[in-house]
């Protein structure tokens, strides 16, 4: 099966499971026509993350990386009512799309969004004590995917979850590559498999989006 038959699966799933509601796609209109690159989780993947917030009962959600908030949308609303999401991103601009679309989408008294490298804002966040997260989304830039994991283990705890996207690439991780971006990904992936304060696996992904995968953490 190729990339079509992927997304034709996506497509019947999306079927099945009731696809994008007003608000999302409302979400996926404003970040088009505000000229965002369509580089957001897949309806798919962003019921995924919904389903691990549920699963790891999180209150307390970090995401690394909010574009236009789609999966910030998907993430917070399977937040219990005095749950909180905080979303990192670099751009002011993307920044602002996504709170337009989440207080659209009723989330606003639950989602922040803080502008800024994410590295730096993470530094900001364990000076400031502010965690422990009880799952944390990493989807930013690629190349620091390792640093982001030192990162994050230090505002969570024992039973944090920790997803990251993007970490196979269509397949070129198992080879070598002077891609950053790949290679980002495999620093990530060797760190995350030597890392001892976690139990962690990667599972390849195929769909409306090709091939990928995610990282599965959970910190010890
Ligand atoms: C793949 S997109 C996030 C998609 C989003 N999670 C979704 O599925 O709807 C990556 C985002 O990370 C942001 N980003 C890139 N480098 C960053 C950095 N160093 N710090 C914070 N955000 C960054 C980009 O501007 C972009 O909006």
């Amino acid at each position: 099966m190729g990339d079509d038959g992927f997304a034709a699966v996506d497509a019947y799933l999306d079927g099945l499971f009731g696809g994008d509601d007003p608000a999302l796609a409302a979400a996926l209109e404003h970040a088009d026509a505000a000229g965002l690159p369509a580089i957001n989780v897949s309806p798919n993947h962003g019921r995924l993350l919904q389903v691990l917030v549920l699963a790891c009962g999180a209150r307390r959600v970090l995401e690394l990386g909010t574009l236009g908030g789609y999966s910030a949308i998907w993430m917070a609303r399977a937040l219990p009512p005095d749950g909180r999401l905080l979303s990192l991103e670099r751009d002011p601009r993307f920044a602002d799309v996504a709170r337009g679309s989440i207080a659209g989408a009723g989330l606003a008294d639950r989602v922040e969004i803080r502008v800024g490298r994410a590295l730096d804002t993470l530094s900001d966040l364990e000076r400031d004590d502010a965690g422990p997260f009880d799952m944390v989304f990493i989807d930013a830039d690629k190349e620091p995917y390792a640093e982001y994991l030192q990162a994050v283990l230090r505002v969570s705890a024992p039973g944090t979850l920790i997803v990251a996207d993007n970490v196979v690439r269509g397949g070129a991780v198992a080879a070598a590559s002077d891609d950053p971006a790949v290679t980002g990904v495999q620093r990530f992936n060797a760190a995350l498999a030597a890392e001892s304060r976690v139990a962690g696996a990667v599972i390849q992904m195929v769909g409306a989006k090709g091939h990928d995968g995610m990282a599965l953490a959970v910190v010890r």
